[in-house]
């Protein structure tokens, strides 16, 4: 019997890359076997940026729900739902609303950064301030005693522990856990170009990325900027490529073989990345074929599954919530 939960979220903004996968779902496949497991497309989250645009959060809601199920997260075992599903987040978020001060929030980092990052939105809104009084209740809603995220997110987090414990001191009753943070070991993926990887940069690869496009990515990729000629001795630490061989390429005696030559300068670039393409194909295939077979309504049906069951949990918590306000219960 597992006795801890845990829940995280990614919000339906995109495909998922290789980014996604290191820095994220690799560890939450994992962590099926130990926690009850809530994996939720956070698609109000997304709209709070994209509520000038939304007609793409449907279909990435979906999409995204592919590329979780196709890396391992099993709609069995773990529950896979959509945020908007569950009408309880917007309850309990309005409730945690009312006790969460406003400095907190206009002092979160996150929330200064965003709004500097996504030039051209209206951001400067009541919801998006509200951002992290969200997803506080959609962590608070399932009990969760830990959370697996990104560093980026610990501010998110840490403010949910204090949303939790003023709850808690107000209402004379511990209804909730304070989520502690999961860390994934793998720090960020760097982006093809050596940047931060980012949607607006185009500079990641898709985890469902035909063959002949991951390799015109790879061949485009940023490699030693001082090495001109392959005869030139190159660095490895810090190369994209060689970072991507390190996490991709299984077959460890031909990276160090690539690696002495490259920084001997007995290599081109050319089959450094011909060797690498061929790894991340073989990374990819399997799944891009379980993805494949993953049709829509199949998606669909796996949210449908899942909302019911994160609502039997979430109306409890909810009922609970209201016996601490002094309402009626039904
Ligand atoms: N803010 C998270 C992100 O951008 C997504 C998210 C929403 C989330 N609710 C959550 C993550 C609850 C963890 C727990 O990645």
């Amino acid at each position: 019997m597992k006795t801890k939960t845990i829940l995280s979220g990614m919000r339906p903004t995109g495909k998922l890359h290789l980014g996604h996968l290191v820095g994220a779902l690799n560890n939450w496949t994992k962590l099926q076997d130990e926690y009850n497991c809530f994996f939720m497309v956070a698609d109000w989250h997304a709209l709070m940026s994209e509520y000038e645009n939304p007609s793409n959060i449907k279909k990435n809601s979906i999409e995204i729900v592919k590329d979780w199920v196709a890396c391992g997260i099993d709609p069995e075992e773990s529950v896979i739902f959509v945020q908007s599903m569950v009408p309880e987040h917007l309850e309990l978020a309005m409730v945690f609303s009312f006790l969460t001060p406003l400095g907190w929030l206009e002092r979160c980092t996150t929330y200064k950064e965003q709004l500097r990052e996504l030039e051209g939105r209206m951001l400067a809104t009541y919801g998006f301030l509200g951002y992290p009084v969200l997803q506080a209740a959609d962590i608070a809603l399932y009990k969760a005693d830990a959370v697996p995220v990104g560093g980026d997110q610990l501010p998110h987090l840490e403010l949910a522990r204090e949303i939790i414990r003023k709850f808690h001191g107000l209402y004379k009753k511990e209804v909730f856990k304070e989520p502690a943070p999961i860390l994934t070991k793998v720090s960020k993926l760097v982006g093809l170009d050596n940047r931060k990887m980012s949607k607006s940069y185009g500079n990641f690869i898709s985890l469902s990325d035909e063959k002949d496009v991951v390799k015109k990515k790879v061949y485009s990729m940023y490699t030693d900027p001082n090495r001109v000629r392959a005869d030139v001795p190159g660095k490895v630490e810090g190369n994209p490529v060689f970072i991507y061989h390190d996490i991709f390429n299984p077959n460890k005696s031909e990276v160090e073989d690539l690696k002495e030559r490259y920084q001997k300068g007995k290599v081109g670039d050319i089959e450094v990345k011909e060797k690498l393409t061929v790894a991340l194909n073989n990374f990819l295939d399997p799944i891009r074929e379980k993805r494949g077979k993953i049709t829509d309504k199949d998606a669909s049906n796996i949210l449908k599954h899942g909302a019911l069951r994160a609502r039997e949990t979430a109306k409890r918590t909810i009922a609970e919530v209201k016996h601490c306000l002094h309402q009626i219960i039904d």
